[in-house]
């Protein structure tokens, strides 16, 4: 009832919105209308993280591009994802590869033109699926015009477009130091002296990355409407960058410090007067109000590292802030651990606003699946036990460009040939984030099928000899083919689509099993995260599940058996399982 009232709004909202969107708007969105099945498509759909860098290059010149990416749509409609959420292709001087944007209404000539952009989202359109872009909300590049001109003089009408500070003791001759003990989260002070204007600037991150201020009002109508240009260009939604990051104490209180140093020599420290500020959810509101103006249901997902249930919760506000909240709880549980996977979906599936949850283990900033969860040895099962974890899960799960044919990290050996700045100031503690932002390995050729060019941006994993698309495409066994079959599973079967997610078999140190259940159709799913061997009895009567058998939809066993005794399930080291109980 809830939900069928909250349609009605929104249809009406919707209506409303558009009635006052101008002509010009309203042709645009015609133009690039936007896949068919509506409604919360995002519970439905698969996001498809793409480094633009590294998927595909068009051009020859050794780094990915947009036309690069629509020549892949095919192989991506094939694969079985509904949405692709593009990491910053706007123009940048690249220090954060990106994540440091100069125009946010452009695209950097590297990428392509704009009118490559839109047939980039035509094209994907054409064949189903939408496209999210990155918005990097925390902080600009300092070669943004808007900084430039903030930093030009202390009266410039952009002067309180970012944090400028006193430093402490400052005279004439000394820039004193630092307005407090606050740091970036690539090492080193947050605060950056300025000559010219005698001030310090703030940045979470690099240097080069001065932080917004969102305090503003200007700035938020700007920022704003850089949310209204790219919808008017017919994407689906923003995954919002560094969130939890926007304010800071407006009273600049001093950070406690932790226990130990960082990669970078610092003293660790709590942000605690730098992350979760109050503020951000008044900001996400108000996001959410502006492409709310949009058809088809846009979505926002948040980078949001929260340290508990209880904060990540609060991204969903009462259905007015974030959709898709990604869950780094979950993906930062680095070991294959039932216990822990088991306290925290369970967690996460009952929190209190009733959100979707939203699933990753791979992205662009922390070491691929395929070795974080491998032990070396069955690296490829696992592979495939993760793969049914994120799939047959309920919540909306996101994947990373690679993961699907077993990409593994591959960091650089020498420092001279680390290009991620935290990599050459963290080395060799800090190997900085190279190593998952391989170029795609498309096939066993010496550049992969990735370029013409016979160099890239960052170098050929010696492993896209066998571990690539052609290849893995001709084995029913491969661990893109076993995506594939899960992709497709996750699409048509209703309990996989709609189910509620309960675990079940609550003390097993080993096997992590739940169910997927709607009337009349209830699906076990059971993944042995050991090397051990296990034989289950399961009960599932407090579920008011009468079957005896399972009918396997899927089993990482080869051959798969097609029905196994629900009292007598074995399940072999690293094994997974997906059956309809009966
Ligand atoms: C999070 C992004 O994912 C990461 O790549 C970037 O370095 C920081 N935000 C700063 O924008």
């Amino acid at each position: 009832m809830r939900s069928l009232t909250s349609s009605f709004l929104r249809v009406i909202r919707t209506s409303i919105a558009l009635c006052f969107l101008s002509v010009a708007a309203i042709s645009a969105l015609a133009q690039y209308s936007a896949p068919k099945a509506q409604g919360e498509w995002w519970k439905h759909t698969v996001i498809y993280e793409i480094y633009p860098r590294s998927f595909q290059d068009s051009n020859g010149d050794g780094i990915g591009d947009l036309n690069g990416i629509t020549s892949r749509l095919d192989y991506l409609k094939s694969l079985g994802i509904g949405a692709i959420w593009l990491t910053p292709i706007y123009p940048s001087p690249n220090v954060d590869f990106g994540y440091d944007i100069s125009n946010y209404t452009a695209i950097d000539p590297m990428f392509g033109t704009m009118a490559d952009f839109d047939h980039l989202v035509a094209e994907a359109h054409k064949r189903g699926i939408r496209i999210l872009m990155d918005y990097v909300i925390n902080h600009t590049s300092d070669q943004n015009q808007w900084f430039l001109q903030s930093r030009s003089s202390r009266t410039n009408s952009k002067r309180d477009w970012y944090i400028w500070r006193d430093g402490k003791g400052e005279t004439a001759t000394s820039k004193g130091q630092p307005p407090n003990n606050w740091q970036s989260w690539f090492g080193g002070s947050a605060w950056q002296w300025d000559p010219k204007t005698r001030q310090y600037y703030y940045h979470y991150f690099y240097v080069q990355q001065p932080d917004l201020n969102w305090r503003n009002p200007e700035v938020r109508k700007a920022m704003y409407g850089v949310l209204d240009f790219w919808m008017k260009h017919g994407v689906a939604g923003f995954r919002i960058d560094a969130v939890s990051r926007l304010f800071e104490d407006p009273q600049m209180r001093d950070d406690p410090y932790l226990p130990g140093h960082n990669a970078y020599g610092d003293r660790n420290i709590q942000h605690k007067y730098t992350d979760d500020q109050p503020g951000v959810h008044e900001v996400l509101k108000e996001v959410r109000k502006v492409i709310d103006k949009y058809p088809g249901n846009p979505v926002l997902v948040t980078e949001a590292d929260e340290p508990n249930v209880a904060a990540l919760t609060k991204m969903y506000g009462d259905g007015d802030e974030v959709q898709l909240p990604m869950d780094f709880q979950i993906a930062d549980v680095n070991k294959l651990s039932a216990p822990r996977f088991r306290k925290l979906f369970h967690e996460i599936e009952n929190n209190t606003a009733h959100g979707q949850p939203e699933y990753f283990f791979s992205n662009h900033d922390q070491p691929r699946q395929w070795d974080r969860y491998g032990d070396g040895k069955h690296n490829d099962e696992i592979a495939k036990l993760m793969a049914v974890l994120e799939l047959a899960t309920r919540g909306t799960p996101q994947m990373y460009y690679g993961e699907e044919i077993g990409m593994r990290t591959t960091p650089p050996a020498r420092k001279e040939d680390v290009r991620d700045p935290i990599g050459i100031k963290g080395w060799p503690k800090e190997k900085g984030r190279d190593g998952e932002r391989t170029p795609m390995q498309w096939d066993a050729t010496k550049m992969a099928g990735f370029t013409t060019s016979g160099k890239s941006w960052l170098p050929i994993p010696p492993s896209s000899k066998t571990y690539n698309v052609a290849v893995e495409s001709k084995d029913p066994n491969s661990i893109l083919n076993t995506y594939k079959r899960l992709l497709a599973l996750r699409q048509s079967d209703p309990a996989l689509r709609d189910g509620t997610q309960i675990n079940v078999d609550n003390s097993n140190p080993d096997v992590y099993s739940f169910i997927r259940q709607i009337p009349d159709r209830t699906i076990l799913v059971a993944l042995n995260m050991s090397g051990r061997p296990h034989t289950l009895s399961y009960n599932l009567g407090a579920h008011h599940v009468n079957g005896t058998h399972l009918r396997v939809l899927y089993s990482s066993q080869s051959p798969q058996p097609d029905s196994v005794p629900l009292r007598q399930v074995v399940l072999q080291p690293f094994a997974a399982l997906v059956a309809v109980v009966e």
